[in-house]
């Protein structure tokens, strides 16, 4: 178990670029499923949920190999998917599920193209309960049989069959999971009240790239014209905007100047408009998204801040926020909407001086209150980005344990930040104090 210490502070800046979205790269593999002929996606993300998901597809039939585009800026990961087995098993047991929610994606396309799937019931962030139900009647409702025992999902169907499904509330890999499935069933399956993240987008792209009929997606109501069969792509997968957002607050939080480079303003424009909003200086160009603060707007002010779903400020953010509202001056007040239990980052923000109060669903800040360097443990994905970036805003040492968190969704996070111009260094365990 790694873990990132960091003398702080420093004022990050300078240019970094995202890696594709974790978020759209583990629906992209997970289509690799519907089809015998090969995948590729470039702007692959390297971080540890790919790697989980392709030993995944591996146990199902799919073999990766990875490249480096020459062609690409940053030596972009390209992912070559290939159907490796024809019988393959189509489970997706838990030692391969438990740590990372998004295998319940093989769910659909399994069940579409093989009609029979067995998945055991997703691990992930302990950031809630975070059921699949929706996945489950939205597939019911395609004709599936559905069946939950012993911790798995079992569902059977001899071929779907498109249908109208309304979705009792907006879920991003529970449409990702009906897309996958409506792509090869018979007939035409309308959805709504769907996710309309920037992902699910990226995910119809890629479909449509392999021969699917998909309308609608990155709206509230989405068709999908079922066809046979879906044949090969290749694809470049989105920006990370959670990964870029969190480098923009941390520009933003410790008074530093930092572009963005290869970036959607449009995926962004939730939290870029926050931040114009609570007095940092945020500029787009072709050149990318740069955000300054400490300079002549005067001190960042206190910003109230609802997470929603997409076009809503993005849950993945609200942990980072938090830390930027330490620095900034008033009260502000961070509802959590799309999950409970997802303030787990709070105590520790008041280990290195905070003043957060959180009362259930929501949390007041009170700042700026200067942060100073501690021990602290990250507990999940963002909580950890958010230490992180108090820990390059803090005065003296932070020492970020189980960094493995991180490693599920930020590639490089340490080389990242030391070309922003941070003191981290990932320490392994075994040479840890
Ligand atoms: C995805 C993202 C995650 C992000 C989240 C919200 C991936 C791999 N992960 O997670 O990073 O934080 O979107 O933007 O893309 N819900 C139900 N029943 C369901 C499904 C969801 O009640 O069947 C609830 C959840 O408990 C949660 C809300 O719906 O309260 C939204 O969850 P959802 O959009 O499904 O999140 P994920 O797709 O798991």
């Amino acid at each position: 178990m790694d873990r990132f210490v960091i003398t702080g502070p420093t004022a990050l800046a300078g240019r970094v670029r995202a890696s594709g979205a974790k978020n759209a790269a583990l629906p992209a593999l997970a289509a690799a499923l519907l089809t015998d002929q090969p995948l590729t996606l470039h702007r692959a993300p390297r971080v540890r949920d790919l790697r989980t998901m392709r030993r995944l597809l591996d146990h199902l039939g799919i073999g990766s190999e990875e490249s480096r585009a020459d062609t690409d800026a940053g030596g972009d990961a390209v992912l070559h998917l290939r159907r490796t087995g024809q019988s393959s098993p189509h489970d997706a047991p838990y030692d391969l599920v438990k740590t990372m929610r998004a295998g319940v994606l093989v769910l659909g396309p399994l069940l579409a193209r093989h009609g029979y799937a067995r998945v055991s019931l997703p691990g992930g962030c302990a950031i809630g309960v975070r059921p699949i139900d929706q996945h489950l009647k939205g597939l019911a409702a395609l004709g599936a049989d559905v069946r939950l025992a012993h911790g798995y999902v079992e569902t059977r169907a001899e071929r779907l069959r498109g249908a109208r499904f309304r979705f009792d509330l907006p879920t991003v890999t529970g449409t990702e999971n009906l897309l996958l499935a409506a792509s090869l069933a018979r007939g035409t399956t309308v959805l709504e009240n769907c996710a309309r993240e920037p992902e699910v987008a990226d995910l119809a792209r890629l479909l449509n790239a392999m021969g699917a009929r998909i309308s609608g997606a990155g709206g509230e109501a989405i068709v999908v014209e079922g066809v046979d069969e879906l044949g090969g792509a290749t694809h470049t997968i989105i920006p990370d905007r959670i990964e870029g957002g969190t480098y923009l607050i941390g520009a933003a939080m410790t008074g530093g100047d930092v572009l963005l480079e290869d970036a959607s303003a449009a995926d962004l424009a939730p939290l870029l408009d926050k931040l114009a909003v609570i007095g940092a200086e945020v500029a787009v160009s072709p050149a990318g998204i740069r955000v300054r603060a400490g300079t002549a707007g005067g001190p960042l002010r206190a910003g109230d801040m609802d997470t929603a779903p997409h076009p809503g400020f993005p849950t993945d953010l609200q942990a980072q926020y938090m830390a930027l509202m330490t620095c900034a001056e008033g009260i502000s007040t961070i509802r959590e909407t799309v999950f409970e239990n997802r303030f787990q980052h709070a105590p520790e923000l008041a280990r290195m001086g905070a003043d957060v109060r959180v009362d259930g669903g929501s949390a007041r800040v009170h700042g700026p209150t200067p942060l100073t360097g501690a021990a602290v443990m990250a507990t999940d994905l963002r909580a950890s980005a958010c230490l992180v970036l108090a820990g390059v805003a803090a005065q003296g040492e932070t020492v970020v344990a189980r960094i493995y968190h991180l490693d599920r969704g930020y590639e490089g996070m340490e080389l990242k930040l030391q070309g922003l111009g941070a003191r981290v260094a990932r320490v392994p365990e075994s040479e840890a104090r």
